[in-house]
């Protein structure tokens, strides 16, 4: 079994590896040896361009590379021609916040499939490209922040996809052509030398939008029902509009207010996501001060070898993100970058440790690198914002799939995908023991640190930040359900603590309850003392899951598992398993997709029995 698992392993990796596109890894080889990049690239010739290279995004096959985003990798020297060029599957192009001087090389006009061109923050000079019609697929162009002098090409009106252009702080003069395309949401031409009159598809942005021009002084801001989203009320009958009017006027009132605030809150955006960019706004941007807003060109996210997602702490300010979760550390973002790639954001308070502490923390952190444990990929340290950046993981949290949405609708967590968690888990949190010379403790495992890919890969998270925090106060009732008794200081986790919180997380997958639950009375009741009491009183099935019922012939397999659960658990720290031990424990209950369970069951045992056993071994300490 073994044995075809690694020869179907090798097989895979060997399939990755040829499966590299070729060619446009010839393209970035040479992009690389003719442009000055001070930041180390780590494009390894011999290694995955698609799943290695920085900066680099394959299509699903990986026949093609289909995104290069290199933002502030300190590139310097202007864009070699015939080399981007030639990855003419392209379809995102970010080179924003470099030193790139001289002009937008015309070969560019090859790739049809472009999308999403970043080159702001640059030294590009000389004019415009003139022919935009070339990429029909163009939707969001930021050009912002060079010295492109010239007019702006009246070809760029032919872009019927374009929802974002941003040409501000250039040297560009000349008339505005008349842009209208109506999916048009974001435009800023501001500091720039354009004259002649704002043509009347623009009038509907903002004055802003234009200012630091020479053109004449701006017309008011028309109302807003030219907005491309009021669009539709134009189509209402004549008689409801005006009752519309008559009834509402104050409502209309208000729209406006509405729409003009949005405008304006959108400004920061360059997704053209609306909906979502604004939350981001609100969630990531707010919070960061004023200072650390300008600190952001000097300090910067620090990666970790081995990952190939690129972007600055900007970019993730300024993507759209959503409230994962508020834990004990911080709060958790999901923030979408740019067009494709969505990462986890967790954004630490309550740090006790200067910056020289916190590095070598994450450095640690950032080393382990385990296929059960989640991967940090960068980190960032400032007075005043300190964030971590994972992987985002699409199933969630084991918490959300175990306690989320109870009732109609779901999909219990069925029995061997808890088997899995189990073991996956064990392995991961074993293998964390085994970092700094087996001194490395996690500190902080429980169900919502433990996550879930698309495969049903499990992944442990959020390691060794309890080290890292200010004392907190003495119930830190969140994690109270997972803290061994013993500690009283979170700080001072140890790997007993850690089996005791993995023991926790045991019950949990049994039970499908929480690791601390409020009866009807609102006392707390953590799960431990009730899995004990009631295996102590009656000796029945009653402790686990009703969702796992339904499964024949895993009763057997339960009642292992709550014995190691239980074992985890008890008071005394010494009298805990090691982690590695419990590894075993837990593979031995059944090797979940690769074993045969009748291999390695051992013949019926009666399930009281086995339950009375433990109930006899607890009631021992
Ligand atoms: C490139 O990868 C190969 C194999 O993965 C490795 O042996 C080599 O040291 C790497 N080279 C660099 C410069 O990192
Ligand atoms: C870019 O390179 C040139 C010469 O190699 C150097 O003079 C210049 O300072 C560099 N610019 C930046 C911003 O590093
Ligand atoms: C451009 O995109 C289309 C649609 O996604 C795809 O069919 C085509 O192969 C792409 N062109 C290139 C050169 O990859
Ligand atoms: C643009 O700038 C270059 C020098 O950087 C100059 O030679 C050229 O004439 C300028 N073009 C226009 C239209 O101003
Ligand atoms: C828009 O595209 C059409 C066909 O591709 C071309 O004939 C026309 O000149 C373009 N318009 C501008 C203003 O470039
Ligand atoms: C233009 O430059 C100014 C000053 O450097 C800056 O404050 C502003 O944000 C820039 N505008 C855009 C749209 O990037
Ligand atoms: C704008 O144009 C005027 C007149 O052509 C010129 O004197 C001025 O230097 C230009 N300003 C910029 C920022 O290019
Ligand atoms: C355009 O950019 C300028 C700064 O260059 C900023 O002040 C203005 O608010 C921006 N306007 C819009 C509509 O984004």
């Amino acid at each position: 079994m073994n044995l075809l698992f690694a020869i179907f392993l090798l097989g895979t990796i060997f399939l990755l590896t040829i499966a590299d596109p070729v060619e446009d890894k010839e393209a970035l080889l040479d992009f690389r040896r003719h442009i000055q990049h001070s930041r180390s690239l780590n494009w390894n010739e011999s290694s995955s361009v698609c799943n290695t290279w920085t900066g680099v995004t394959c299509n699903e096959d990986q026949s093609r590379v289909i995104a290069l985003r290199l933002p502030a990798m300190a590139l310097n020297g202007s864009i070699p021609p015939n080399t981007i060029s030639r990855l003419s599957a392209i379809e995102t192009l970010s080179l924003r916040s470099n030193s790139i001087y001289g002009f937008i090389p015309s070969d560019l006009s090859k790739l049809q499939n472009l999308t999403y061109l970043y080159l702001e923050f640059n030294r590009f000079s000389g004019p415009l490209p003139l022919d935009f019609s070339v990429w029909k697929k163009l939707t969001v162009v930021d050009l912002s922040n060079n010295f492109f002098n010239g007019s702006i090409p009246s070809s760029i009106t032919n872009l019927t996809r374009l929802t974002t252009l941003i040409l501000a702080n250039n040297s560009l003069s000349g008339d505005i052509p008349d842009l209208n395309v109506p999916s048009l949401q974001q435009l800023n031409l501001s500091n720039n030398n354009l004259t002649g009159s704002v043509p009347h598809s623009l009038q509907r942005f903002p004055s802003s939008a234009l200012s630091e021009n020479a053109l004449p002084p701006a017309l008011p801001v028309q109302p807003p029902n030219i907005q491309p989203s009021m669009r539709k009320h134009s189509r209402i009958s004549e008689p409801t509009l005006l009752g519309i009017i008559l009834g509402g006027c104050v409502l209309v009132f208000v729209a406006i207010a509405i729409l003009i605030i949005c405008c304006y809150s959108t400004k920061g955006g360059r997704d053209g996501r609306p909906a979502k960019s604004q939350k981001i706004e609100k969630s990531l941007k707010k919070g960061v001060s004023e200072r650390t807003e300008s600190q952001v060109k000097n300090s910067r996210l620090v990666f970790f070898e081995g990952c190939n997602l690129a972007f600055d702490l900007e970019d993730l300010l300024r993507a759209s993100a959503e409230v994962l979760g508020k834990g004990t550390f911080g709060t958790t973002y999901k923030a979408a970058l740019e067009d494709a790639t969505t990462v986890v954001v967790k954004r630490l308070k309550e740090l006790n440790v200067g910056k020289r502490e916190f590095e070598q923390q994450m450095e640690m952190v950032g080393s382990i690198r385990h296929e059960n444990v989640a991967p940090l990929r960068a980190y960032y340290y400032s007075k005043d914002e300190k964030l971590m950046v994972y992987d985002y993981y699409h199933q969630g949290s084991i918490s959300a799939i175990l306690h989320g949405r109870r009732g109609e609708g779901r999909t219990a967590l069925d029995w061997d995908t808890r088997l899995r968690i189990a073991i996956s888990t064990a392995r991961g949190i074993a293998h964390i023991h085994t970092e700094n010379g087996g001194k490395f403790v996690h500190g902080d495992i429980r169900a919502s640190n433990i996550f879930l890919n698309s495969q049903g890969n499990v992944y442990v998270s959020d390691i060794g930040l309890a080290t890292l925090m200010s004392p907190m106060p003495p119930p830190v009732v969140r994690a109270a359900g997972y803290r061994a008794p013993e500690v009283t200081d979170i700080r001072k986790a140890t790997h007993a603590s850690d089996v005791y919180s993995f023991g926790v997380l045991l019950l949990e997958l049994l039970t499908g309850k929480s690791s601390t639950n409020t009866t009807g009375s609102d006392e707390v009741v953590h799960l431990v003392r009730w899995v004990n009491s009631v295996v102590r009183e009656e000796w029945t099935a009653e402790v686990f899951d009703v969702e796992l019922l339904r499964y024949p012939n895993i009763e057997e397999e339960m009642v292992e598992m709550l014995q190691i659960g239980m074992a985890c658990v008890v008071r005394i720290p010494e009298q805990r398993p090691k982690m590695l031990d419990i590894v075993k424990m837990v593979e031995e209950i059944r090797q979940v997709g690769t074993g045969n369970k009748s291999e390695i069951s051992s013949p019926t045992t009666s399930t009281p029995q086995a339950i009375s056993e433990i109930g006899s071994s607890v009631a021992a300490h």
